[in-house]
């Protein structure tokens, strides 16, 4: 029998991403299309990645990392997801829908308080039937403190519970864009495109570490660059290498990179997580009134003023791609809907 330092000798890493075992929750590959009205717009070729039409509860990014989460987990006989987030969390609402889709529970950790309404996200949480507990205002590490309790507490009640942490971004989770950057590797190849540079929304940076990996497994050179619109890890380059290499070690390989060699950049933060941005507010409409495809004000909107504000500078060769992340769903939250509707911007 080999032992496990044999592990990376032996193991061929695509295939063991292949062979993670899957919920079958998201309907993969999801398109890449161009966008003829943008490209004239910007003065460069632009395609985009859409995630955001993919699987359950109209998905967005974290169904990937959900899919191999909850396939492993079911795989390992569980029976209840706890996972967490903010109150309008993507993450949560993905994970809540996808385990109801596969006939499991779920529990929901959030911040914030019981709002009078569930609306948008929070909606969706309630409809598809997750026990919803919610912390106060509190920060992220008191959340996945709080994961690790409300699973305690549930093995003790004779459940078999498994943990999902903030985002998703377990390195397992993160593999699910590991698989995603494969799925792209071969559409850009179908298609007949050398695309400079990929552009993607980013906070808990488990998209980022799973397409770093895939980069790794296919051999191509494509620049990923990320806009954190969250900023929270103290030192983001080292949170991110980490996670990468541990998703890598997962399946028997690793990421040859340095911490500087990740490009992040906080430029679309403005006022912080979750605010509404001017450039953001633009860049939605941008893209709504080019394309028709709808962005968000607290990750996909900020992301793409990024892209957008890049893309004006001349800071990207064309052909380039917009990995489209979802969470067009917080349009339909009062608060982002005004900001949006504000005609005074
Ligand atoms: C719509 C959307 N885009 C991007 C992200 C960022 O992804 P990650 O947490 O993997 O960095 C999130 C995270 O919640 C999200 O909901």
């Amino acid at each position: 029998m080999p032992g496990a330092s044999d592990y990376r000798r032996i193991v061929d890493p695509r295939r063991a991403l292949d062979d993670l075992p899957s919920a079958g929750v998201g309907h993969f590959p999801t398109p890449l299309q161009f966008l003829p009205r943008l490209s004239d717009e910007l003065d460069i070729e632009v395609w985009i990645k859409r995630d955001d039409v993919q699987g359950v509860a109209l998905a967005g990014n974290k169904l990937r990392k959900f899919d191999l989460v909850i396939g492993q987990a079911l795989e390992d006989g569980k029976d209840l997801l706890v996972t967490t987030g903010a109150a309008q969390s993507n993450s949560a609402r993905t994970g809540a829908a996808a385990a109801a889709a596969v006939g499991i529970g779920s529990v929901l950790l959030l911040s914030g308080h019981p709002p009078a309404t569930p609306t948008a996200n929070a909606l969706i949480d309630h409809l598809v039937g997750a026990e919803i507990r919610f912390a106060g205002d509190v920060g992220w590490d008191y959340l996945n403190a709080g994961v690790r309790d409300i699973v305690s507490e549930f093995h003790r009640r004779g459940h078999k519970p498994f943990a999902a942490p903030v985002g998703c971004s377990s390195p397992l989770g993160s593999l699910g864009f590991a698989r995603a950057f494969l799925e792209l590797d071969s559409q850009l190849t179908e298609a007949g495109i050398e695309s400079s540079c990929l552009v993607h929304t980013s906070t808990s940076g488990g998209t980022h570490a799973g397409l770093l990996v895939g980069r790794e497994l296919s051999g191509r050179s494509i620049q990923i660059i990320a806009v954190d619109v969250g900023a929270i890890y103290e030192d983001p380059h080292g949170a991110l290498l980490d996670l990468a290499r541990a998703s890598a070690e997962r399946i028997g390989t690793t990421v040859d990179l340095a911490p500087e060699d990740l490009i992040i950049t906080t430029d679309q933060l403005g006022d912080g997580y979750a605010i509404p941005s001017n450039a953001g507010t633009e860049a939605i409409r941008l893209l709504a009134t080019t394309e028709a495809i709808l962005l968000d004000p607290v990750y996909s909107g900020k992301g793409f003023a990024g892209f957008v504000d890049m893309a004006r500078r001349g800071a990207l060769d064309g052909p380039v791609v917009f990995w489209h992340t979802g969470g067009y769903h917080a349009l339909f939250h009062p608060p982002f809907a005004s900001s949006l509707s504000n005609e005074t911007d």
